[in-house]
């Protein structure tokens, strides 16, 4: 057994993973570059949520953090290359036999964190929690086929 469900809440447990000792061994280390690419979303991610959790909205903040997310929201795609499946990902095969389902995912979550911010510079409570409901759903689903736990 690893020892990753550390982690004290239930969203960080779900969303994170820690990356494994093993080196990228790839010229320009592209799964090195996605990871780190998927921590710092996670790193302007998490505070919302908590933001949310703990009754603690701060429009400004908030809107801060959305607008950091969608900043970052392209980063981890191109590091997806072909040859790419092997230690130390956590990607499954799936990435790349079913690059379309992949695709459709990556799609969804950059319109569902373009559709967060919009909703952070409204500063409309219940539509922000919403629009955060649907990114962490984006989050999950694509975790949930393409990510081994
Ligand atoms: C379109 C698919 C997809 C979406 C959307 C997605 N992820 Fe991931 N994520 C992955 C895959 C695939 C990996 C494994 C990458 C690897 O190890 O090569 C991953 C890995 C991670 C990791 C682990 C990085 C590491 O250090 O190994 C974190 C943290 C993470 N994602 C957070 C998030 C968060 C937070 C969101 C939403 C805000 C998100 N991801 C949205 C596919 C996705």
């Amino acid at each position: 057994m690893h020892t990753r469900i550390l982690i004290p809440t239930l969203a960080l447990a779900i969303l994170s993973a820690c990356s494994s000792q093993v080196e990228d061994t790839l010229p320009g280390q592209p799964i090195k570059h996605r990871q780190e690419a998927f921590k710092d979303i996670l790193r302007v991610f998490e505070p919302m949520g908590t933001m949310l959790r703990t009754n603690n909205y701060d429009a400004e903040r908030f809107e801060s953090k959305a607008a950091a997310l969608a900043e970052r929201h392209e980063r981890p795609w191109d590091y997806f290359v072909e040859g790419s499946f092997q230690p130390p990902t956590r990607a499954r095969a799936e990435v790349w036999s079913r690059a379309d389902a992949f695709e459709r995912e990556v799609e969804h979550f950059l319109e569902a964190t373009e559709a967060l911010l919009l909703a952070a510079r409204s500063r409309e409570i219940h539509d922000i929690q919403s629009a955060y409901d649907t990114v962490y759903n984006s989050c999950r689903s694509c975790h949930g086929d393409f990510r081994d736990r």
